[in-house]
């Protein structure tokens, strides 16, 4: 197992609820993202084409209401499951697990992600790269 080490990304407080900021992890660029009491952070790199996913919004699920003869009659954004956007193709990925929404073969590079003493910390790959 490649030996890890804990990168200071900021403090608690600068990440809104609901919101994310980027840090750096050695030479990686990492998204942390808040959401209640729970942190995610992935490396800003998508699985399609590499684009700064954490830079994306963040949406509730899509979904479709259907009538009788299932036709679609509204579309709601369900926030108990959070999507992150990747702002080049549009790729949608589960906020918690960091899988590709519609293709969970596809997922972004997760990170273990601690607070300490009201400070935010990624643990990536010793040297990451
Ligand atoms: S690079 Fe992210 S959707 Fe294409």
């Amino acid at each position: 197992m490649e030996a890890q080490q804990e990168y200071r990304v900021c403090a608690l407080d600068e990440i809104p609820d609901g919101d994310g900021v980027l840090g750096i992890a050695g030479s990686l660029e990492v998204g942390v993202f808040r959401r209640g009491q729970q942190l995610y952070a992935y490396e800003n790199r998508c699985a399609h084409q590499g684009g700064p996913v954490c830079t994306g919004e963040l949406l509730g699920k899509t979904v479709q209401i259907l009538d009788e003869g299932k036709e679609v009659t509204a579309e709601i954004f369900d926030e108990s499951e959070m999507h992150l956007i990747c702002p080049w193709h549009g790729w949608e990925y589960d906020l918690a697990t960091g899988e590709l929404a519609c293709d969970r073969r596809y997922r972004l590079r997760r990170f273990d992600v601690s607070v300490r003493d009201g400070i935010v910390y990624v643990s990536a790959p010793n040297g990451a790269d």
